[in-house]
């Protein structure tokens, strides 16, 4: 059994790809004194799209290689990968690797948020077709909040449009419209909407156009940020394991100079990437 050391080390932050850089951005935001390692799976993103078996497998990669980059505390930022493969490195992966480190998704904390939000106790909820087949995100709110009814919504055209910068372009509005009319057909009392998946902060301003008027819309990076923030006051024994230097590391499976470049529309500012491999 593999080893990890136990010394204090950075936060790590994964996403299949980019999107996670709008999660990123906002913990950076609101935490930026920790050491962070974003790590992005790009070579093989998109997951939105792929299996239970594969999201996971990919997914376990990534978390191993941060941890042991030095990774105390690993944050998935991809909604995917939270709904596909979250539960299973908590319960199987991380008690054999070592108990005392944490992996937390983005699909907890923003649930926790929705009896507040909602007035009427109808949500909507929109993600990749891998978020929405999962079920995570009705599955969390029932549990926690069985009086509030959940209609989803899959937008399997949303990231490809992001990642190829048309997310402003009036093209991006015929599918923006589309599965959100699809969406609020289903229920008309819906007033709090969350955005399930990273790309989507980008195209919040589209969406907006095509909502009813008086939604809330819920796009994640301050709430996940917030809940970490919340979680590290709770929980002094990770935070004592957590160093504070004030560096950012960005590893991505592609080429660096690709990551760099895209990087920018996320995270508004250049960044040096370093090209990595993911195995076992
Ligand atoms: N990061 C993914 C998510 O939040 C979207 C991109 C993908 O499909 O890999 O669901």
């Amino acid at each position: 059994m593999e080893m990890f050391s136990k010394a204090a080390g950075p936060i790590g932050v994964f996403d299949s790809g980019y999107g996670g850089l709008t999660v990123f951005d906002k913990i950076l935001e609101r935490m930026p004194a920790y050491d962070y390692i974003y790590l992005g799976d790009n070579a093989r993103a998109p997951y939105g799209g792929r299996s239970f078996e594969v999201v996971y497998r990919f997914t376990r990669e990534a978390v191993m290689r941060l941890f042991r980059e030095g990774c105390q505390l690993v944050i998935l930022a991809c909604n995917t990968a939270s709904a596909k493969a979250l539960r299973t490195i908590q319960q199987c992966d991380l008690p054999r690797w070592d108990a005392s480190r944490r992996v937390l998704g983005v699909i907890r904390p923003t649930v926790e948020l929705m009896d507040r939000l909602s007035h009427t106790k109808h949500i909507g909820v929109v993600g990749t077709a891998g978020t929405i087949s999962s079920g995570s995100y009705p599955l969390e709110i029932a549990k926690m909040f069985p009086h509030i009814h959940v209609e989803a919504e899959a937008c399997p055209m949303w990231v490809p449009l992001v990642e190829n910068n048309e997310y402003a372009s009036p093209g991006a509005d015929y599918f923006v419209q589309k599965y959100l009319d699809q969406l609020f057909a289903k229920d008309a009392r819906i007033d709090t909407l969350i955005l399930g998946c990273t790309h989507y902060p980008l195209l919040l301003d589209k969406i907006r156009k095509y909502v009813p008027a008086g939604v809330t819309l819920l796009p994640q990076g301050e709430y996940v940020a917030q809940s970490l923030e919340d979680y590290l006051k709770r929980h002094p024994e990770m935070a004592c394991k957590l160093t504070t230097g004030g560096t950012r590391r960005f590893l991505t499976t592609e080429s660096a100079e690709k990551f760099s470049e895209a990087a920018s529309i996320f995270l508004h500012h250049p960044v040096e990437a370093e090209s990595i491999r993911l195995e076992e």
